[in-house]
């Protein structure tokens, strides 16, 4: 099948050489062609430049994209979409004046969660998950990371891990897999942490490996969970079987977790609510991708990620939704490009090149996804009639997709 989509008011994104990831002063350039064609070739992109040059094609089928921005579908690198139930029990307890922290310990939070994925059926999970990947899609999703972490024993990580085989299977979105057993300390090793962690290193972690289930490693490294010792012990043990790590840090406190995952060699750390100066120069000339999930912050009413101090300094930056029952649960990629701008001073530029193409790289998906090159997967966003790409920040809260093409494919109505 071959696309051409014709007449588009703004092409996003468009890199004719691929780069891996933007960086402080480069995130402000977005690469634009106005009046533009995009000819998509089976999967992928085969071509694209302004309306002038459009040369004769084979497509058939055209898509007139008049008043309509094209762009690359979104890459969130961080989610924890495979989950059973839902906690909006906690969210009515937080408004009446607990903590999330205060629902943790009352054995809430994390565990409340495994509680309910132990009792449900490999088949319903993986049917609830699903049901939550096609939304994500349908709101622009292109590419997606997926965490373990709430099963917290071997067989429930396990039964985890395969819905997200399973999703990756049936789906034609690229999924990357993370293991993140190391979430918190199950009630049954509440009084046995070194239990857990020996269960972690010396069970889960080969069973995983050897099954190839997944891709990462993470550690919630935060008070109350795990110290950045123990986070460093897992994360030696991930790398021993070839698993990249990719971890939660300065969330709540800053403990040196940034710090762990650099020395370690971190595909990304994530949060970043609470940083300090130190966090930031650590960050420096490192491969490790900041990543800030601002959706969490607005649900929680925690800080939000220092975006603006962290490009100002050189940093890249990434945007991920963390859409999970307990912090986030919203995949809504639009509503994060939005709270980006709004709440931490981030310009439209800036937060679309956080989204798109420093997504694909804290996914290891630079060379496939995040920008519109020849060559790469046609994941892409056709917008409804807007007057230009800051308007999709600016409208916050409204639907501006049209359609979405998985593959060159066309997956909305
Ligand atoms: O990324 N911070 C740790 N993990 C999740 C939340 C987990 C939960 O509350 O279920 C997060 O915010
Ligand atoms: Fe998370």
């Amino acid at each position: 099948m071959n696309i051409l989509i014709k007449n588009i008011r703004q092409l996003l994104q468009v890199r004719d050489t691929p780069v891996q990831k933007v960086s402080g002063r480069e995130m402000k350039n977005l690469p634009v062609i106005e009046n533009a064609y995009l000819y998509i070739e089976n999967n992928t992109i085969a071509d694209y430049g302004k309306m002038e040059d459009l040369p004769e094609t084979k497509a058939n089928e055209i898509i007139d994209a008049a008043g309509k921005v094209v762009m690359p579908a979104w890459c969130d690198s961080h989610t924890h979409i495979v989950y059973a139930g839902n906690r909006e029990q906690e969210f009515v307890d937080r408004i009446n004046g607990l903590s999330y922290e205060e629902i943790a310990n009352r054995g809430g939070g994390i565990l409340n969660s495994a509680k309910k994925l132990e009792e449900t059926p490999e088949d319903d999970l993986y049917r609830q998950s699903a049901k939550r990947l096609e939304e994500v899609i349908a709101m622009g999703t292109g590419a997606i990371e997926i965490k373990s972490g709430y099963g917290l024993s071997t067989d429930a990580e396990l039964k985890m891990l395969r819905v997200i085989r399973r999703l990756q299977t049936n789906y034609d979105i690229p999924i990357k897999a993370t293991f993140l057993g190391a979430h918190a300390i199950p009630a049954n090793y509440r009084n046995d942490r070194k239990g857990y962690i020996d269960l972690l290193i010396n069970e889960m972690i080969p069973a995983i490996a050897e099954k190839g289930l997944a891709e990462y490693v993470d550690v919630f490294c935060e008070k109350g969970y795990f110290t950045t010792e123990e986070t460093e012990r897992i994360l030696e043990a991930g790398k021993a079987f070839g698993l990249v790590p990719k971890i939660h840090v300065n969330q709540f406190h800053a403990i040196g977790g940034i710090q762990t995952g650099i020395k370690h060699n971190a595909l990304s750390v994530d949060h970043l609510e609470v940083m300090r100066d130190e966090d930031i120069e650590a960050l420096k000339g490192s491969k490790t991708m900041p990543v800030a999930l601002p959706s969490c912050s607005y649900f929680l009413s925690i800080p939000y990620t220092p975006a603006r101090k962290m490009i100002d300094a050189g940093l890249p930056l990434a945007l991920a939704t963390d859409y999970n029952p307990g912090s986030t649960p919203s995949g809504n990629m639009n509503f994060v490009v939005a709270t980006a701008c709004i709440k931490m001073k981030i310009t439209p530029e800036e937060a679309i090149n956080a989204a798109t193409v420093n997504g694909a790289y804290a996914m290891g998906l630079s060379d496939t996804h995040g920008s519109i090159t020849r060559g790469k997967e046609a994941n892409l966003i056709i917008t409804r009639d807007i007057p230009g790409y800051a308007f999709l920040p600016y409208a916050f809260g409204n639907n501006h997709i049209d359609t979405v093409l998985i593959r060159g494919k066309v997956v909305t109505p």
